[in-house]
């Protein structure tokens, strides 16, 4: 287990947020809600069948005792659930018919569960995909006040804790947005800072934007769209230092920095990576967790009104473990 997974689990200890864990039946999923209600780390909801999940436990010698059940499809709350989705969805044409249906899913029921102050945050995404899990929270859940763009990002916990002053970087968006604006590349940079602070540790961000060009290396629309992000960021002045736009290699070699980007404040040494779309980031972060042997933590989603955070499907227990705590440490 990493240092920064050992911080997070020390931090979301006995506050007991009431974290929902949607893909209830499915066995890693059993596993970590019974480290986690054994650790203390936070109050899981587990939604499925009981029976099946009670005897999925049984057979493998779980204890899950202080883990709530609740099936969505018998639950006394369905129809109030059933309601309020329909009254946040009917202008957008969903009917009640179609409300009543969807209330069930155990992916909906556990936002509408989260937005009716039943829960505190959800975890999903072992045997669902991304979309399919960030859909009801942009629908239900929706972002915080004043926040446009949702994203997400992946806390990158290195092997050598003495790298980038932590040992922990951040890299976004890597999960949510396929093909971002600039505007909601702006968006995103300030969102990963936020997270580098409030979720990494990170004290003081530096934000890199980056490109196949650094400053003006190479003359593409592609360029153009980087630039525009950075020119947005110093118009909103953000309390944390940035820079754009970086090849990636000017971002973090602080010898090829000199070279390329000599007055940059952030060139060098950036702890916070900022990709220009899905394509480059969900392809980046996995280069580095495969050949380098760096833990990604997330996809950690940002933005969102309460925490809500997608696992991969190739997760394992200690990964879900990982984001519960985090999730937990969101709702704190
Ligand atoms: N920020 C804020 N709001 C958003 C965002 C966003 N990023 N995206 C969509 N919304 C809003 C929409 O405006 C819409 O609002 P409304 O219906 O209230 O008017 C609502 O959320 C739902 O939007 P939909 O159109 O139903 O959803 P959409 O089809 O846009 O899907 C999604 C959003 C699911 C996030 C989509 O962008 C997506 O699939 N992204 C890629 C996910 C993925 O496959 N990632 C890679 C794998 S992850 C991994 O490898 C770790």
């Amino acid at each position: 287990m990493s240092k920064f997974i050992d911080s997070a689990i020390i931090a979301a200890k006995s506050r007991y947020k009431r974290i929902v864990l949607a893909e209830g039946e499915e066995l890693r999923i059993i596993e970590a809600a019974a480290i986690v209600s054994k650790e203390g780390i936070a109050d899981i909801i587990l939604l499925g069948d009981s029976t099946k999940i009670l005897s999925k436990a049984t057979d493998a010698k779980l204890d899950i005792s202080r883990v709530k059940i609740i099936n969505p499809a018998e639950s006394t709350k369905l129809e109030d659930y059933a309601n309020l989705l329909y009254q946040l969805r009917k202008d957008k044409g969903l009917s009640a018919d179609q409300a009543q249906k969807l209330a069930t899913n155990p992916l909906y029921f556990g936002c509408l569960m989260i937005k009716s102050k039943d829960a505190d945050g959800m975890v999903a995404g072992s045997i669902n995909a991304t979309g399919d899990v960030l859909r009801p929270a942009l629908q239900i859940i929706k972002g915080k006040k004043g926040i446009k763009t949702v994203s997400s990002c992946f806390i990158m916990a290195l092997p050598d804790e003495s790298l980038f002053d932590t040992g922990v970087m951040i890299f976004g968006d890597c999960a949510v947005l396929p093909d971002p604006t600039s505007e909601q590349l702006a968006d995103i940079a300030i969102a990963s800072a936020d997270s580098a602070k409030t979720i990494a540790g990170i004290e003081c961000p530096k934000v890199a934007l980056l490109s196949f060009s650094t400053k003006g290396s190479a003359k593409h629309p592609l360029v153009d769209k980087v630039n525009n992000a950075v020119a947005i960021l110093k118009d909103l002045k953000p309390s944390f230092e940035f820079d754009g736009e970086l090849q990636l290699d000017a971002a973090i070699v602080p010898e090829v920095a000199k070279l390329k980007a000599p007055n940059s404040c952030v060139a060098g040494h950036a702890n916070v990576l900022i990709f220009p779309d899905l394509q480059s980031g969900n392809i980046g972060y996995k280069l580095v967790q495969r050949f380098a042997g760096v833990e990604a933590i997330g996809p950690i989603c940002q933005g969102l009104a309460a925490p809500i955070n997608d696992l991969s499907r190739g997760c394992s227990v200690y990964d879900v473990v990982s984001v519960v705590a985090i999730t937990a440490l969101q709702a704190i």
